[in-house]
């Protein structure tokens, strides 16, 4: 991709030198004062502007700071003639980002430039670091057999880039997992920006997911929308119910045709982004309530990948929660490794778990103590209180297991520990009871 270059100077001489050799590396615009300069930088995409300090209608220091109002990321390189350094200078000081001589050669400005676009991708990044990080947390953790082929279904997708329909109830791990596939992704040096559209207003979407030209409606300004941002990365729409009918067009648009319009703007704007979609509802609802468009829905589920609830893969329940208790421990400065009694145990497996990952996680968070060396039920209120409402079923597997244990151990104290009674109070043979017993950690003499 050439970049877009604009440069800011009223020696004529010097612009038609500049844009014959610039124009060898990029797209040159060239303006002959300050307030067209400011005019071009607002209507089109430049990537970079060279700009001289002394222009004949306004000063180049308030041309430099319009352009840091409209587009804080884009580098700004002062043109210098050799006695000028102190006002160079002087422009560094005010947000310029570097400057160079008026006779430069064009490899010096091309390394110059290089490196900006390097700073800038950085700064962009660093915006959005506290979003990333958010996510980052948690490593993801599995045990089942059903995470195993999620997993193996994550690592496949990530390297085809093609874009991604995550669905499963809240809390199971969707943010998680698409942060996973950006990271397994070629793209994962790139920006990974979650764009949750919840917290935004209906009609300002566009403007956000697309950005705005100055004059699109009241107020608009030049900006840079969240597909500008996450050029080269992955996008993350993490509740499909939220985006509005008009959006989904676009996003169907840019699906097919790689490129955005600025919403004000009739300028197309090529851009590389992966998308990633989630929803905690029912697709069939979201459809028949008319809330997806077919057209939309069709195109973004071809590749889905369902994540089951937390209680249809109960083996990670443990494994979990004893990443969250080391997690939390080591997060709240606690010093030792826990041991988990059988009561927690159990209570962890059979609890239904409706909030999934989530409920899991915040549990933890809030009972983790340091003043005992095993976690116990009754350290767990919540947990407690939720298992004594909704025992009475339990899942089979777990309510005969349990029948198992304390029928043997009960019939192990009736018979005083003697295996030959015990077999004959049971009808079951002393050496398949011997067995059993072993099983459930009973010693036999
Ligand atoms: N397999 C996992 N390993 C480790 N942490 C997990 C796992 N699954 C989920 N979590 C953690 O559980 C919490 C909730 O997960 P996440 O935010 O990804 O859920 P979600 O599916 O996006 O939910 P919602 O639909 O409510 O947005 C997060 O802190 C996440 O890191
Ligand atoms: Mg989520």
């Amino acid at each position: 991709m050439r970049l877009n270059l604009l440069i800011i100077d009223d020696d004529v001489n010097f612009l038609n030198t500049a844009k014959k050799i610039l124009q060898y590396g990029f797209e040159v615009t060239t303006s002959k004062n300050g307030k067209n300069g400011i005019e071009a930088f607002q209507q089109y995409d430049f990537q970079i502007v060279l700009l001289d300090m002394k222009l004949p209608d306004i000063s180049g220091l308030d041309v430099l700071r319009r352009i840091k109002e409209i587009n804080p990321f884009t580098p700004v390189i002062i043109i210098t003639e050799y006695p000028d350094f102190e006002n160079a200078v002087q422009a560094m000081k005010l947000g310029a980002d570097d400057y160079i001589q008026k006779d430069f050669n064009f490899d010096l400005l091309k390394s110059k430039i290089e490196k900006l676009l390097e700073t800038r991708d950085l700064k962009v990044a660093l915006k959005y670091l506290k979003t990333e990080a958010e996510l980052i947390r948690n490593e993801f953790i599995y045990a089942s057999e059903v995470m195993r082929k999620v997993k193996i279904e994550i690592e496949r997708i990530a390297n085809l880039d093609v874009d991604v329909l995550l669905t499963g109830e809240t809390g199971v791990g969707k943010d998680l997992l698409a942060y996973e596939i950006h990271k397994l992704s070629p793209r994962r040096d790139k920006n990974f920006v979650m764009v949750n559209l919840a917290g935004i207003e209906p009609n300002l979407v566009d403007s956000e997911l697309f950005g705005t030209v100055k004059g699109a409606f009241t107020d608009a300004v030049n900006r840079m929308g969240k597909f500008e941002y996450a050029n080269g990365g992955t996008i993350y729409l993490p509740e499909i119910s939220e985006i509005p009918q008009s959006t989904q067009i676009k996003l169907l648009e840019f699906l097919q045709y790689k490129k955005i319009t600025r919403i004000g703007s009739n300028k197309d704007i090529r851009v590389d982004v992966r998308l990633i979609f989630a929803t905690n509802s029912d697709l069939e609802k979201l459809l028949s309530a008319g809330k997806l468009r077919d057209d939309f829905f069709y195109r973004i589920s071809v590749n889905k990948i369902h994540i089951p609830p937390l209680r249809e893969r109960r083996d990670d329940i443990i494994p979990l929660a004893k990443y969250f208790i080391s997690k939390y421990s080591s997060q709240y400065g606690i010093r030792r490794e826990f041991k988990l009694n059988d009561e927690l145990v159990k209570a962890m497996l059979s609890y239904s778990w409706p909030g999934n990952v989530r409920e899991l996680e915040n549990m933890i968070r809030s009972s983790i103590r340091d003043d005992v060396d095993e976690l116990r039920l009754e350290h767990f209120p919540y947990l407690y209180e939720r298992i004594s409402r909704s025992s009475s079923i339990k899942p089979y597997k777990l309510a005969e297991a349990e029948f198992r244990e304390n029928y043997f151990k009960n019939l192990y104290h009736q018979a005083n520990g003697d295996i030959n009674r015990a077999s004959k109070l049971s009808g079951i043979s002393s050496k398949y009871l011997r067995r059993i017993l072993k099983s459930l950690g009973i010693v036999v003499k």
